[in-house]
């Protein structure tokens, strides 16, 4: 049994809909605990109404960490721009766009290297707008922001690029576990002044199709996440490309990466103040809650609307493809002291980190651009 610490007012929320409905899908546990309006750990950040919250400080995640990432981004872009005849305008989509640090960076760096390209730049997030902080300060105009993906595909929109980073790794997801030959669910139950895991047959016909269709072999004990929302954003996402490339940039693994994980427990981990850590059913509210996308059903999914892979590889090779070293050597000239051209090296290198944020993964899905390949990815 967990101690319900968090926002007492959405532990409150949570509890009473338990009490309503019996005991919640962690998907919907997820969803509330980051994305409850006014309460969650996303929706809450920065909102004027509940005063300035300290969880920003928890994650960093590359383009937080330093502004070559976006540049680097830009270089990849721009190759895309070119292999696609340079179109007028050349519309980014950027999904989970947070707090808009990456849209900035990469507006700036696109035109640094080449002024006169129209850039159409759609930024989607469901936090509130209240915490959209890098914009104002990136070309006024450029980026045009949005609250959810489904309005934005709902558009005659036509973009060239759908660019995420560490957007379907925030999604909330179904947890599950095979026991005595079965499929079961973990739900999240009240007990005694507490939130605990309950198992119960699953909620949902579809986790079990999905199961079938990753054609998984489950072993005894092994528990693992389904993000069942992950259909309809392909969907969405591959509604918006006519001809261009979907790029993917997330923790995670191939199928059967995440398989060995799952044997262990799963990916599921919570963050707060800069640790990982296993309860993900405490401080509920004020930490951030994840799991590993799985990219082998991120290439299925995408198949079945026309988006065909073109590459798979880690941020490293990804970003070393990209040139940066000789990006970076100029970004540390640049510096204007001994400490700041420190600090900017020590970041760039987090960037790489094998055992960091260079192990995140980048997938390049296209449409109707056969000749386009990701940086850094080896051909099959
Ligand atoms: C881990 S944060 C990453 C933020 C940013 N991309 C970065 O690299 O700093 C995930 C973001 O995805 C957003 N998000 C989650 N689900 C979403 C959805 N269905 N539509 C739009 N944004 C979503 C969250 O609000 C959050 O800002």
């Amino acid at each position: 049994m967990n101690a319900p610490t968090g926002r007492p007012e959405l532990v409150e929320r949570l509890r009473s809909e338990i009490g309503r409905h019996g005991p919640l899908t962690f998907d919907r546990f997820m969803d509330m605990a980051l994305y409850e309006p006014g309460l969650g750990y996303y929706a809450a950040r920065g909102d004027s109404a509940m005063g300035q919250t300290d969880t920003w400080l928890d994650f960093q995640t590359s383009p937080q960490v330093h502004s070559i990432f976006g540049t680097l981004i830009a270089r990849q872009l721009e190759i895309l721009w070119i292999a696609l005849n340079c179109p007028e305008p050349f519309v980014v989509v950027e999904l989970g766009a947070g707090d808009g640090e990456l849209a900035s960076q990469i507006v700036r760096a696109l035109a640094d290297l080449h002024p006169d390209l129209c850039l159409v730049y759609h930024a989607v997030d469901r936090r509130p707008r209240s915490t959209w902080q890098a914009a104002p300060d990136a070309i006024p105009g450029s980026i045009q922001r949005w609250d959810d993906l489904e309005q934005i595909s709902r558009t005659n929109l036509s973009a060239h690029c759908v660019l995420s980073n560490e957007f379907f790794d925030a999604l909330p997801v179904h947890r599950v576990t095979w026991l005595d030959g079965k499929l079961w669910e973990v739900y999240v139950d009240w007990s005694n002044h507490g939130f605990v895991e309950h198992l119960a047959p699953p909620s949902n016909e579809k986790l079990i199709d999905w199961l079938a269709a990753a054609e998984a072999s489950l072993t005894e004990g092994w528990t693992g996440e389904i993000c069942l929302r992950l259909p309809g954003i392909i969907e969405h996402i591959a509604r918006l490309i006519n001809r261009g490339v979907v790029l993917t940039i997330d923790y995670g693994g191939e199928a059967e990466e995440l398989h060995d994980l799952s044997r262990n427990g799963g990916t599921l981990i919570a963050y707060h103040r800069h640790h990982w850590n296993d309860d993900v059913l405490t401080r509920i509210g004020e930490q951030d809650l994840t799991s590993h996308v799985d990219f082998s059903a991120l290439m299925r999914l995408g198949l079945c609307h026309g988006l065909t892979p073109a590459g798979f590889t880690t941020q490293r090779d990804f970003l070393l493809a990209l040139d940066l070293p000789s990006v970076a050597q100029r970004m540390l000239a640049e510096e204007l002291t001994a400490a700041k051209r420190w600090q900017s090296h020590f970041a760039i290198n987090e960037l790489l980190r094998q055992d960091g944020l260079g192990r995140l993964k980048v997938l390049a899905q296209q449409k109707g651009l056969p000749t386009f390949w990701l940086s850094g990815a080896r051909r099959q």
